[in-house]
């Protein structure tokens, strides 16, 4: 498809000898060369800073100097952690939220490690055929957007759990920036004018009122947003705290907005509600410690399986970008994607074999019919175990003075989640419940498939693949990271992985450099727009289809480097660094 201009003979030629060059490239390492094809300077935009102390990158600038203030009052990582997700609820509408819910995985400076589960969970009456038509063919537009796409939000509760365990500053200290943001208003970004514009249709389509969000003429860059209602509902909860949001008026204008426009959430629902702490999943990969979040994520998990299924093959040699890297974790990504479908989904409702899953001889078992060069058709890569009968979110990394770490994503999926703003209240509500597996063999928004493991049943949480990461070395924190973008956040937490710890990529280039990613099913290659078209040919060659893609993630870095932090935002938003 890269090479349409060429005659049909031609192209068969060029194919053959692309072929004969990937296999050369998998016999002698073509590292040098392929470093050579990626035409990397245009994409090394730097959104870097050196600091000493702390660091916070977020997806906006506004967020992130709310952080960086946060660590210069005295805050630690959690309470800077939370500053910056309250702001990003209102400087960032797109993916910032109080509507959705997340995840937070926490080392601590004295080498401890936490993770906080505030992921949305299905209402009360919500019902695993919820989303078929009468002939029982699964109705996208129900689980997507609309007051039917939400699942019961997470993330005030998930903000109240964390500081109650871990925070330094009062709560309404932490909140108070995000008040002033929302009541005094803020010049928007061109790419946020971009975003309020193309949904305006859907903003009048999916709401029953008004909102900040909705004005006569188009949004442009400079334009201040003065949301007040989001200001009010920030002041309850920073005067009556979990309660400000979960209960009292905002439960009831949520209960109210639900019930002009067709939704199920109720006030019980709300009051239900649980942030819940969870054991992270922590491993080894060679002198590494990867901590990262476990179910209802998937993105821990599969990263322990990447990973091992990665570790006794010499990538580094391979060469970044290069076909035979870039095969290699393809094939890894397809393997992993596959056991995701089949076995994983909220461990509170499901038995998931997460021992096995990770375990070092099956993950060597999964890669039994690897060939370097080939592909594995998806069709005959089905989930691995024998098992017995029976485009939103936002990252946000995070490091103070005492070495905690914070890797903290959230979401209310979609942009702008479901569209519906609820009335009075000013809070965009998520469309997560397109994150269950309306039926098996019907994809989601992301192309997913899932099984039962993650069909929908009343609170139970759908499955996410965010992958919110922190990597220890010599048991200290070196990287702090995590990404949005649906399936492809597992892929592109991979790639950085990667790319930093084999491939030794400076972080800022780790992140801006194109990825690719597989998930299995479709049984494609997807890649950025900027993809070194040397490797996509060689792959073609080889057998895979390859399909360029919009952008993948925004992935927000920091790393401990000898000199101090390093903290880098992703080329591909507004993202920023700040820190002292
Ligand atoms: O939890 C998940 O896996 C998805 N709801 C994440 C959505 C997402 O990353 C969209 N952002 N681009």
């Amino acid at each position: 498809m890269f090479i349409n201009r060429l005659t049909r003979p031609k192209l068969i030629l060029v194919k053959k000898i692309l072929f004969l060059v990937s296999i050369l490239c998998l016999l002698y390492s073509c590292k040098e060369d392929s470093r050579a094809t990626a035409p990397f300077d245009s994409y090394s935009v730097a959104k870097k800073i050196r600091v000493d102390k702390g660091a916070v990158v977020s997806a906006h600038p506004l967020a992130s100097e709310v952080g960086r203030d946060i660590l210069m009052q005295g805050g630690n990582a959690v309470d800077a952690a939370i500053a910056v997700q309250y702001a990003l609820a209102v400087v960032y509408p797109n993916a910032g939220n109080l509507g959705g819910g997340g995840f937070m995985v926490f080392h601590t400076g004295e080498g401890e490690s936490y993770s906080i589960d505030f992921r949305e969970k299905a209402p009360l009456r919500a019902h695993k055929d919820m989303y078929l038509d009468s002939l029982g063919d699964a109705v996208p537009e129900w689980s997507r957007n609309g007051h039917l796409a939400s699942g019961v939000p997470g993330t005030v509760a998930g903000t109240f759990l964390a500081h109650r365990k871990f925070g330094k500053l009062p709560m309404d200290q932490l909140i108070r920036p995000a008040i002033a943001l929302a009541e005094r208003g803020f010049a928007i970004t061109e790419r946020e004018a971009g975003g309020l514009n193309n949904y305006a249709e859907d903003f009048r389509k999916y709401n029953t009122r008004g909102s900040a969000f909705v004005k006569e003429k188009a949004w442009k860059a400079g334009d201040v947003l003065v949301q007040k209602d989001l200001a009010e509902t920030l002041k309850r909860i920073a005067v009556q705290g979990q309660a400000g949001f979960y209960e009292g008026k905002t439960a009831e204008l949520i209960e109210e907005e639900m019930k002009r426009g067709g939704g199920i959430m109720t006030a019980e629902d709300l009051k239900q509600y649980e942030a819940r702490e969870r054991e992270p999943v922590t491993f080894k990969y060679k002198d590494y410690t990867i901590i990262s979040m476990g179910l209802p994520s998937s993105g821990g998990i599969m990263m322990q399986q990447m990973l091992g299924m990665l570790e006794p093959y010499p990538i580094s040699e391979y060469g970044f970008h290069s076909p035979a890297a870039i095969q290699l974790m393809t094939e890894i990504e397809r393997r992993a994607f596959a056991d995701r479908t089949e076995y994983m989904g909220d461990p509170d409702f499901v038995e998931v074999p997460v021992a096995e899953l990770v375990e070092k001889s099956y993950l060597e078992s999964r890669m039994a019919d690897f060939t370097p060069g080939v592909p594995t058709p998806s069709a005959e890569v089905s989930a691995g175990l024998m098992v017995k009968e029976k485009e939103e979110t936002t990252h946000l990394s995070v490091i103070d003075e005492e070495g905690n770490a914070v890797s903290l994503t959230t979401t209310i999926n979609g942009a702008y989640g479901s569209r519906v703003v609820v009335g009075g209240a000013g809070f965009i509500l998520n469309n997560e419940m397109d994150d269950f597996s309306a039926k098996p063999g019907a994809p989601n928004k992301f192309g997913l498939l899932g099984t039962e493991a993650n069909s929908i049943q009343p609170s139970k949480r759908m499955l996410s693949a965010m992958t919110p990461t922190v990597v220890l070395k010599n048991d200290k924190p070196y990287l702090v990271l995590g990404t949005p973008g649906g399936s492809t956040i597992i892929t592109s937490v991979f790639q950085t992985l990667v790319n930093i710890l084999e491939f030794d990529l400076p972080a800022q280039k780790a992140v801006n450099a194109p990825k690719f990613h597989h998930q299995w099913q479709p049984d494609l290659i997807y890649v950025e727009k900027e993809f070194p078209q040397a490797a996509i040919d060689t792959l073609e060659a080889m057998g895979y289809v390859v399909e360029e893609r919009r952008a993948i993630g925004r992935t927000e870095v920091i790393k401990i480097i000898e000199q101090g932090i390093e903290a880098v935002g992703d080329r591909r938003g507004d993202d920023s660094a700040a820190g002292y």
